[in-house]
């Protein structure tokens, strides 16, 4: 079958953060993920901006013979999942969204910290999910340019920019919402400012949904061994290639 391929993308490789958990559910699947690392940050664009990048992939994605489609970056899921869903009816797209819902069920009576862009933060899409679940004490952080430096992969600056933006909230909350898909690469220098807290991610939500999407549309490939990823990054780059194979084994042995 020539049309067996997932396409994912994200504004470059934060992504990977979603596409390990899918292919733990889903090992036998094929992959390509797009790194849009030439246009990061998403989140500091305007919508249009977003929706046209978002559509290009897309199209990619279809002439490559995709059979669904994941976004993999909360900034473009907030911005461009009910337009591009609209326009492209025939094929599934499932889209990442910041794991407020997954707060409301598991840790309600928590303070949480909401990290994203201030793309997600002020978008209708995440405002919506906010108001529904209304968590009992949340402070919403836009933490502009964080994202740039962790696709950047600087130690250095990463770790003096959490010092300088989350200090405020050292020993004020117990919950983080990682609600951009760079941030659980660095969980570890996160906790180092906040100590102990409870990471919330959307990723396994995902993984989950896409896996009963496929059932439902009877997508499920019917290989049994492992399933290739292909690697295209938009600024061509050999480094960001190498740390996210690196990242991605980290947790699954290919
Ligand atoms: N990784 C993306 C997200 O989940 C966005 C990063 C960016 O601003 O490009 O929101």
């Amino acid at each position: 079958m020539n049309n067996d391929k997932i396409g994912i993308f994200d504004s470059g490789i934060g992504g990977v953060t979603v596409l390990k958990e899918i292919v733990k559910i889903l090992p036998n699947e094929e992959y390509i993920y797009y790194s849009d690392s030439i246009n990061n940050p998403y989140g500091d664009k305007k919508d249009k901006q977003i929706i046209n990048i978002c559509e290009n992939i897309l199209k990619y994605f279809i002439e490559r013979d995709c059979k669904a489609i994941v976004i993999a970056c909360n900034t473009a899921s907030a911005k461009v999942t009910n337009i591009l869903r609209k326009k492209y009816s025939n094929i599934p797209i499932v889209a990442i969204e910041p794991a407020y819902k997954m707060v409301h069920d598991f840790a309600y009576n928590k303070t949480t910290l909401v990290m994203a862009t201030k793309g997600t933060i002020e978008s209708e899409k995440f405002n919506k999910l906010y108001n529904k679940y209304n968590n009992n004490d949340t402070y919403l952080m836009s933490c502009r340019g964080l994202a740039d430096i962790i696709e950047e992969g600087n130690e250095q600056k990463i770790k003096k920019y959490l010092r300088e933006n989350l200090s405020q909230y050292i020993g004020k909350v117990q919950n983080v919402v990682l609600g951009c898909t760079h941030y659980p690469l660095v969980k570890t220098e996160i906790k180092e400012v906040l100590g102990d807290v409870e990471f919330f991610n959307g990723a396994y939500s995902l993984a989950k949904y896409l896996k009963q999407i496929l059932e439902e549309k009877e997508l499920l490939t019917q290989k049994q061994n492992k399933g290739n990823i292909e690697f295209i990054d938009s600024s061509k780059s050999d480094v960001k290639k190498e740390r996210f194979f690196k990242n991605l084994e980290e947790e699954i042995l290919l």
